[in-house]
């Protein structure tokens, strides 16, 4: 019996074994890797700096804040390892247009261009558009409807014609007569900055009269040469000057200085830009204001036009911070300034 019971018992041992072992759920098995997509089904990488390839139809050389911005452009491209075209248009519009017409054909990824001219831009833009290519105005506006560019990176011109007039009003003591020398006809800035200028004139000082405003060109030989004909024609009877760029204050101070009348104190010198050379006027005596325009745009412009290589979206405007300089901290702020 005791044979019996122990061959029993093992029995029993190798039953349960078994049914333990059957039971027993199997490891699972490693999990799949997901097969890798097909080459013709992966997102196309992200383009990075080096990747991109950008137009930029420059306006030309005209001031030494163009030739700034120029020189940020250019710098930032080589900083980041962009592929940059560059074109000078010498400041012909004709000779934007044929640039971004040869930016489209070489398919570059983004094109960039100051606009010396608000109008007639629709045609050339929509050919941009077509063929897929975002358009970012660096510092100038176009005018044309939203679609036809991705961004505007650059200044408020009318805030910019504001501040010059209450600093104008505040060094006259809200009186006195005053000559304007204004931009490229048809420029953005020069719109906007005698529309800042004048409605704020009339609105605040009643008593300041404008006896005459004139395109300068936004340079300093056509800002000398029209001062010349202002003093000739309003001898005795200026108080100030009130220039859209830094450039024509110059060349108006030259034409003071010639006259015998000494500027910045027979006559006020207002200005926008923020040149090394005017700080060196103001630092000598012969400025009294300049409002600033950031020049300085390459590193906005490159980051937008990544992003919009990348088909990601930016501000419609991407605005600069700009200051307002004064005659008494120019000889402290001139070392500080880049451009
Ligand atoms: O568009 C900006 C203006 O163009 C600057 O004030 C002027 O100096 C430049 O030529």
């Amino acid at each position: 019996m005791k044979g019996v019971t122990k061959s029993f018992y093992l029995l029993l041992v190798f039953v349960m074994v078994l049914s333990l072992a059957a039971c027993s759920t199997p490891a699972p098995a490693a999990a799949e890797e997901p097969a890798a997509p097909a080459a013709e089904e992966a997102a196309p990488a992200e383009k990075t700096y080096q990747d991109l390839v950008v137009g930029f139809a420059q306006i030309g050389a005209e001031s030494g804040w163009r030739t700034a911005e120029t020189d940020s452009i250019k710098a930032e491209a080589e900083t980041l390892g962009v592929k940059l075209q560059f074109s000078d248009a010498q400041q012909k519009q004709e000779n934007q247009i044929k640039a971004i017409r040869s930016f489209i054909a070489q398919q570059v990824d983004v094109i960039g261009v100051a606009p010396v001219v608000e109008t007639g831009w629709e045609t050339v833009f929509a050919e941009a558009k077509d063929a897929g290519i975002p358009i970012i105005l660096v510092d100038r506006r176009a005018d044309v409807s939203d679609d036809l560019f991705a961004s505007f990176i650059g200044s408020d011109f009318v805030l910019e014609g504001e501040n010059a007039c209450m600093e104008m009003g505040e060094l006259l003591g809200g009186a006195g007569n005053i000559v304007e020398l204004e931009g490229t006809v048809g420029a953005g800035p020069a719109i906007d900055r005698k529309k800042g200028f004048d409605d704020c004139m009339a609105a605040n000082y009643p008593d300041i009269t404008i006896l005459e405003s004139q395109t300068g060109d936004f340079t300093r030989a056509k800002g000398k040469e029209v001062m010349e004909a202002f003093l000739k024609t309003y001898t005795g009877e200026i108080n100030g000057v009130y220039a859209h760029n830094d450039d024509m204050a110059l060349g108006a101070i030259q034409a003071i200085e010639e006259a015998g009348l000494k500027p910045a104190e027979d006559i006020i010198i207002v200005s926008i830009d923020g040149v090394k050379g005017i700080f060196e006027a103001m630092a000598a005596g012969k400025a009294n204001v300049t409002v600033e325009c950031n020049p300085l745009l390459g590193p906005q412009f490159y980051e937008a036009a990544l992003t919009l290589a990348n088909g990601g979206s930016v501000e419609k405007w991407i605005k600069s911070n700009e200051g307002i300089f004064r005659a008494d901290t120019a000889a402290e702020d001139l070392p500080t300034r880049t451009y």
